[in-house]
């Protein structure tokens, strides 16, 4: 499938690029497919960034069948532009995608896709430290029809956004909320795809927990209360007397992308990295007895977000206020290879 372009004749001022936040300022153009049952995907096309008409009874606003995912565009010192693993991401939009009873994109086409409207607006990849373009895929529903069904048309559309540090804080270690009553997901449920309404479900925590003056919450297992999931919208990563565990995906956790770069990078280090089950009193023993070393989410957003104390049934484990070792050199050789500064060992770069 061709992909139409159509560029704007207003460009935009851009932003600041040392005050940009996350998620603020939207490049110029956009692109935009559509999806009918008979047809399949059709009508791509790279536009003018622009609102879209809905008609109110579209099938997403009622129903919330809608998707996304995120990565991010770099810019090299020798201004070259590079993308991390996109395939991963049209891989995990089409789990999503069967999950939620929405139509599948062809990988290679979305990741071409992706690199045409990046080049389109490559004049938006900022290059102060710390910043990225990110890259927003995402699917909506577009039936304008209010029985409860999977609807029969989509619209996938990618956007893209220059974005600073995802949280205020930085690199430096957060204080979490070890969320009691409110969960993030179940078994069976939606947890382990990128679907929109698992978010708005993770507001009201969230907000709880900034009212008691914590930057996120930690998300334990629906059932019993007792395992740990995740942490605000990334994967949670623990070192405890040398060994990294982190939670085995068991159907309510997201897969993330990230997390499978983190893991595949510590084992190449030759440490010991375990997918397991883990809960909140085997972490609270090993803090007791002096062996929790470090605790950190992974995501596209904030990369390494370290924590520096979690509060949990009025319960305090101080990590500290310095960022960890481990989470640092992390952070540095994953943000090294996003940006060309370190060899890309894996072959995870996409040249754009
Ligand atoms: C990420 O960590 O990349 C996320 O998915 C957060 C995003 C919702 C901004």
């Amino acid at each position: 499938m061709e992909i139409t372009i159509e560029k704007t004749t207003s460009p935009k001022t851009k932003p600041d690029q040392n005050a940009l936040g996350f998620g603020k300022y939207f490049t110029d153009h956009m692109f935009i497919m559509d999806y009918e049952k008979n047809i399949g995907w059709h009508n791509a096309k790279i536009i003018p960034y622009q609102p879209i008409p809905l008609d109110p009874a579209t099938a997403v606003f009622h129903y919330g069948q809608a998707i996304f995912e995120g990565l991010k565009a770099y810019r090299t010192d020798d201004n070259r532009i590079l993308l991390f693993r996109p395939s991963k991401n049209m891989e995990r939009i089409n789990i999503t995608n069967q999950r939620m009873c929405m139509p599948d994109v062809d990988v290679d086409f979305c990741v071409n896709a992706i690199k045409e409207i990046v080049r389109i607006d490559q004049d938006w990849i900022p290059s102060a430290p710390g910043t990225a373009l990110y890259i927003r895929p995402f699917i909506i529903a577009t039936d304008p029809y209010l029985g409860v069904r999977a609807s029969q048309t989509y619209k996938f559309m990618i956007i893209l956004s220059p974005v600073g540090a995802y949280y205020p804080q930085g690199m430096n270690p957060v204080n979490i909320y070890v969320e009691p009553d409110y969960v993030r997901a179940v078994r069976g449920g939606t947890g382990d795809a990128k679907t929109c309404g698992n978010y708005a479900a993770s507001l009201k925590a969230q907000e709880r927990a900034a009212e008691k003056g914590y930057v996120q919450v930690l998300w334990l297992d629906g059932v019993e209360k007792k395992y740990i999931e995740e942490v605000g919208s990334m994967n949670v990563f623990f070192k405890i007397n040398g060994e990294i565990i982190t939670p085995a995906l068991g159907g309510s956790i997201l897969p993330g992308i990230t997390r499978a770069s983190v893991i595949h990078l510590l084992k190449a280090w030759g440490l010991t990295v375990t997918e397991r089950k883990i809960s909140m009193d085997e972490l609270y023993q090993a803090y007791q007895s002096g062996i929790l070393e470090e605790a950190f989410g992974t995501g596209t957003a904030a990369v390494i977000s370290p924590i520096g104390e979690l509060s949990w049934n009025g319960e305090n484990i101080e990590l500290g206020k310095e960022v960890g070792e481990l989470a640092k050199k992390v952070y540095d050789t994953i943000t090294g290879i996003q940006t060309g500064k370190v060899e890309d060992a894996f072959g995870w770069i996409v040249e754009v």
